[in-house]
């Protein structure tokens, strides 16, 4: 049975996964080598060196290219190492557009590196499918989205994107790290890449950092693999064991975080303190039908607005279960002020520009009880 036969969560069990040849072992070993022995010069059994082939790297490659629905995928040392592999698809001279609302590192890796390179990039707003294709010009060869974006969660319109990049022979690149490939699968949409930090959902227990791109095109796959062993920027063994054991729950660990992001944002949208909610499961999002299209459950990030900075800065500090970090998508839930945390290095014009203002809190919520949830963020806002 081919796994596109298969369902979500046996995909993620199941697929890339064959007993340990040697031993039967029903989990892929940790193959903690740099090199293999070769029978006689020119005979091996496909293993020649660990930075270009690693055994327990294909099966978490493989595994979440099923996962993704994708034809094959590469591992990174990092998200933001995922996305540099990526962007070695341009050349100079070479236009990008990009949601204006990305990850910070994506836009700093944009504007301070690759920028250096005579490549270009065009900041616009995708939710607005008008805007992608006004930034379009003849020299466009990428449209690089996010959605749902960090922190104030608008949503691009995959389907849309993707009916605009192809007419203008562009690839379309979603980073789904904030969704999950459980919650939104792009490739569906017509995404020809997709990038993940596995650091967040994929690994799900924040102890891994790590990166991935699924691909579609035979080009881009060629091309992928060669530059991940040209560049060398590929995920250690040990990370790559830690992410495929993280994907066998990801589908019951994603009903958990929809559960808990929806329980918190009703719980927040009710509250009297709480100037606003952004979250896509709230039926005052003002994309919601689009989150029902495109999206299976709501994900487990969520901002909302207290009024002040100073206001938002004691919720921060005064939640007791939450801990007060960066990062997201692990089975602990996780509290920020975006503007002095992971958003600092958005210029405060960038910011203002994008809605994310300094009385902002995020939340990843995690899988615990979420009444427990409820009751530190009820106590921490009282
Ligand atoms: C949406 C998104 N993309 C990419 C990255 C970069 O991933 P990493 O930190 O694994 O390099 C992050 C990190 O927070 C992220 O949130």
């Amino acid at each position: 049975m081919t796994h596109r036969a298969l369902r979500f969560s046996t995909i993620c069990i199941h697929a890339g996964q064959q007993p340990d040849p040697s031993t039967g072992a029903i989990i892929t070993p940790i193959y903690q080598t740099s090199t293999y022995v070769q029978e006689e010069v020119g005979k091996h059994k496909g293993y020649e060196y660990a930075r270009t082939q690693n055994p327990t790297r294909s099966a978490l490659e493989q595994n979440i290219a099923a996962i993704e629905g994708g034809k094959a995928s590469y591992a990174f040392a990092s998200g933001m190492a995922a996305i540099g592999a990526i962007a070695t698809l341009l050349q100079s001279g070479d236009h990008v557009v990009v949601t204006d609302n990305t990850y910070g590192g994506t836009f700093r890796l944009f504007d301070k590196v690759l920028s250096r390179y005579q490549l270009h990039f065009s900041y616009v707003d995708t939710s607005h499918p008008e805007l992608i294709e006004q930034a379009i010009r003849p020299e466009t060869k990428m449209l690089f989205v996010e959605t749902p974006t960090n922190p104030v969660m608008r949503l691009t319109d995959l389907a849309a994107a993707a009916e605009i990049a192809h007419r203008h022979h562009v690839r379309l690149v979603v980073d789904n790290t904030f969704a999950s490939p459980c919650v939104q699968r792009p490739i569906e949409f017509g995404a020809d890449l997709v990038v993940h930090s596995t650091t967040k959902y994929l690994n799900g227990h924040s102890d891994s950092v790590g990166g991935i791109v699924i691909a579609v095109r035979d080009d881009d796959i060629a091309w992928l693999k060669f530059v991940q062993n040209a560049e060398g920027a590929i995920l250690s063994p040990f990370d790559s064991w830690l992410v495929l054991r993280g994907t066998k729950t990801l589908a019951v660990r994603m009903v958990q975080h929809n559960v808990n992001g929806q329980a918190l944002a009703e719980f927040l949208a009710a509250h009297p303190k709480v100037t606003s909610v952004m979250y896509p499961g709230l039926p005052s999002h003002p994309q919601h039908a689009l989150a029902k299209r495109q999206m299976r459950g709501f994900g487990g990030m969520l901002s909302f607005d207290v009024g002040t900075e100073d206001a938002a800065r004691r919720v921060c500090n005064r939640v007791r279960l939450m801990a007060l970090a960066e990062s997201l998508g692990g089975v602990e839930t996780l509290i920020s002020h975006p503007s002095s945390m992971t958003h600092a290095s958005v210029p405060p014009e960038r910011r203002a520009a994008i809605g994310l203002s300094d009385s902002l809190v995020r939340i990843s919520a995690g899988i615990e009880d979420p009444e427990d949830l409820i009751d530190d963020i009820r106590q921490a806002l009282d």
